[in-house]
C-alpha cells in the first residue's frame, strides 16, 4: 500500500508524525481524488443532463460514469439501481420516507438489529411516529454478536415486520454480521432487507446481488472518497413503486400547476443539482482501491487487526469489546482501561499525535447493552502500519503510567 499517495499522513501533530486511526469516522484520500475535483472543476464545470453544451455534456458524462462504476463496484444488476445520496444517513432518510410512504401502514413493524448506529434508528423512529409502526430490535449475544436464534423467532412469530435493517459490519464492534444469512432468512418470511454497508465497502468485496440484499446504502467518504457524496442501491422492482423523496431538479418528467409527473429511475430519487464532481471523484475513489485489489486491502486490514489485538491484549486492565476468538471481525476495535475514563484516554492519545475516536460512537444503544458511557475506538484502512499499531499501544502504556 502506498502512504505517498495519501499527503495528509506525513503530516505532524503536535510536533509529532500523524497516526491516523480513525478511519471508521471518515478516511484520507488518496491525491488522485483530490485532484480529479479539482480537474473537474478547473476544466470541466457545468451542471447535467441539462445543458446542450460541451461542458455540460462532459460533466453528465463523468457524472454517469461514475453511476456504472458504482454498479459495478457492488455488482447491480442495472445503473437504474444506483441512487446517488449525500451519504448513509441520507439514503437511508430516503428508503424510510419513501418505503414507508408506499410499503406501511399503521400497526406495521420495522426489524432493527441492537448494534446499528443511530442513522439506522432514527429514520425508522421518526417513519414509525409518522406512521404508527413500531420498531423491533434484534439483540445481540455478549460477545457481540446478532443473535440469530432469537433474529429467526421474531420472524417467525411476528407477520407484521415489513422491512429489516441491519448493519453488515458494526461501527463499534467490528463485527462482521452474517448478512447473507440474515438477508436469506428474512425472505423466507417475504421481507425485504437493507444493508447497512458504511462500514463494509471500505474493507471488502460486496455483491449485492450475490447477497440478495433488497437495498444497500453506503458512503463515498468511507471508502476515500469525498464527503458529501453516497448510494444507495434498491431493487428496480420496490424503487418503482415508491415515490420521490424530494421535488425539484431533475426529478420530475412533466411539471404544470395542476400535476406533476415523475422522471424514470434513479432520477426520480435524485431532486437538484446533484454533486456531480463528488461523484466523479468517488468513482475515482472506487478505482483507486479496485486497481490494489479488494481482497488485498481485506488481507492487509486483517493482519493488521489481529496484531492489533494481540498487542491490545498484552496491555492490563484492558477490555476489548466483540472480537471473539471465532469470530474474526473487521478493522475496528473499541476497548477500554479499566480505571481510565475513555475521554481522557483518547484526549493524551492525541497529545502524542494518535488520532482515536471516543464516546459512543453515534451507537448509544449499542453502548448502553455493553453497560458503558463509551470506548476508545482504534480502526483500520488500507495505509496503516504495524508501526502505527506499536505507537498506539506504546501510547496506551504511557498514558496507563500517568494514570
Ligand atoms: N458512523 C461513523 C463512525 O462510526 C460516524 O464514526
Amino acid at each position: 500500500m502506498n502512504r505517498d499517495d495519501f499527503p495528509i499522513l506525513s503530516r505532524t501533530v503536535y510536533d509529532r508524525p500523524l497516526v491516523y486511526l480513525d478511519n471508521a469516522a471518515t478516511t484520507q484520500k488518496p491525491r488522485c481524488v483530490v485532484e480529479a475535483m479539482m480537474e473537474e472543476y478547473y476544466n470541466v464545470n457545468a451542471n447535467v443532463h441539462r445543458g446542450v453544451h460541451f461542458l455540460s455534456q462532459k460533466a453528465t458524462d463523468l457524472h454517469e460514469q461514475a453511476r456504472e462504476t458504482v454498479r459495478d463496484f457492488i455488482n447491480a444488476r442495472t445503473s437504474s439501481e444506483i441512487i446517488f445520496t449525500r451519504g448513509t444517513t441520507e439514503s437511508i432518510n430516503l428508503l424510510a420516507y419513501s418505503f414507508g410512504e408506499a410499503f406501511m401502514q399503521e400497526g406495521d413493524e420495522v426489524l432493527i438489529s441492537e448494534m446499528e448506529h443511530h442513522s439506522n434508528i432514527v429514520p425508522w423512529q421518526i417513519l414509525s411516529e409518522r406512521k404508527g409502526l413500531k420498531i423491533k430490535v434484534i439483540p445481540i449475544t455478549d460477545d457481540g454478536q446478532i443473535d440469530i436464534s432469537t433474529y429467526r423467532s421474531i420472524l417467525e412469530q411476528s407477520t407484521k415486520i415489513r422491512l429489516v435493517c441491519v448493519t453488515h459490519v458494526s461501527n463499534v464492534l467490528g463485527t462482521v454480521n452474517p448478512i447473507k444469512e440474515i438477508i436469506s432468512m428474512a425472505h423466507e418470511q417475504g421481507i425485504p432487507v437493507l444493508v447497512d454497508g458504511a462500514q463494509s465497502t471500505p474493507h471488502f468485496k460486496v455483491d449485492v446481488q450475490e447477497l440478495d440484499c433488497d437495498f444497500f446504502a453506503f458512503s463515498g467518504h468511507k471508502i476515500y472518497g469525498p464527503t458529501g457524496v453516497g448510494v444507495l442501491y434498491g431493487k428496480e422492482k420496490y424503487l418503482e413503486q415508491m415515490p420521490p423523496y424530494q421535488g425539484g431538479g431533475e426529478m420530475i418528467q412533466k411539471v404544470s400547476f395542476e400535476k406533476t409527473t415523475f422522471n424514470q429511475l434513479p432520477y426520480k430519487f435524485e431532486a437538484g443539482t446533484p454533486d456531480y464532481v463528488g461523484t466523479h471523484a468517488l468513482a475515482t475513489a472506487i478505482n483507486y482501491v479496485c486497481n490494489i485489489g479488494m481482497d488485498q486491502i481485506l488481507k492487509h486490514e486483517q493482519e493488521l487487526t489481529a496484531y492489533a489485538l494481540q498487542q491490545l491484549r498484552t496491555i492490563d486492565n484492558m477490555q476489548i469489546y466483540g472480537h471473539p476468538e471465532n469470530h474474526p471481525g473487521d478493522a475496528v476495535i473499541s476497548f477500554n482501561i479499566k480505571g481510565i475514563h475513555h475521554l481522557d484516554l483518547g484526549t493524551l492519545l492525541d497529545r502524542l499525535g494518535i488520532a482515536v475516536r471516543t464516546g459512543h460512537h453515534c451507537a448509544e444503544p449499542l453502548i448502553h447493552r455493553l453497560g458503558i458511557e463509551g470506548t476508545v475506538r482504534a480502526s483500520f484502512a488500507l495505509y496503516n502500519t504495524k508501526e502505527e499499531v506499536d505507537a498506539l499501544v506504546q501510547g496506551i502504556q504511557r498514558v496507563v503510567k500517568m494514570f
